[in-house]
């Protein structure tokens, strides 16, 4: 049985300057709004920060998976190829197995609007009972992901026995399997 109550969702900044408070988080309240505006079901939404690096971002994810039970976690920033861009190699130490779909699609996506976007190492993964998200840092470079695969997660978490989860079909039309529908 999924779990009953709202659905649990992080959403994870990872950048050195907004975690020392040497710059204003922008990536973490963009994933948010972006959920505020596109769930119709009960969400509680957390937020976190903490600085770049595979172990950093691991540990965060370790916790928001294992210890809050979070259903889904959006990561954001890290993803790119510069020397403190390690979020892919934390969140592939912590996950059960990778969903390479999640990150064809966002590319594509993200490359009809610009050409830098093919630098960019975004995915995804399940932990458990926890879908985890890895998008760029950039606000406008969220949406365009997050609307290239917000789609398939509603059903993602259903096949993961996580809590179901509702869209507004005029932002994006969650899309599950006749079979499947309630
Ligand atoms: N995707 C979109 N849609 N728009 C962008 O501006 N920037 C790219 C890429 N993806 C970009 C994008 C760049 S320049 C980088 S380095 C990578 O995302 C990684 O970004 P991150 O390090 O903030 O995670």
């Amino acid at each position: 049985m999924p779990p009953d109550g709202p659905a649990r969702i992080a959403v994870l900044t990872v950048s050195d300057r907004a975690a020392r408070g040497a710059y204003e988080d922008r990536g973490g309240p963009a994933g948010a709004a972006w959920l505020d505006k596109v769930l119709t079901s009960p969400a509680e939404i957390r937020r976190e920060i903490v600085p770049d690096g595979a172990d950093s971002v691991a540990a965060a994810l370790i916790g928001l998976a294992d210890d809050w039970r979070a259903d889904l976690v959006l990561v954001t920033g890290g993803t790119g190829p510069a020397p403190r861009d390690r979020t892919p190699e934390g969140m592939a130490q912590v996950i059960d197995f990778d969903l390479p779909g999640f990150g064809e699609a966002m590319r594509a996506a993200s490359l009809a609007e610009v050409p830098t976007a093919i630098l960019s190492r975004q995915g995804a993964g399940v932990r458990g009972q926890t879908l985890i998200v890895t998008l760029p840092g950039n606000p406008r470079a969220i949406a365009t992901c997050l609307e290239a695969v917000f789609a398939a997660v509603p059903y993602c978490l259903d096949l993961i026995g996580a809590t179901r989860i509702e869209t507004d079909p005029a932002i994006c039309a969650a899309f599950r399997p006749p079979a499947a529908r309630a």
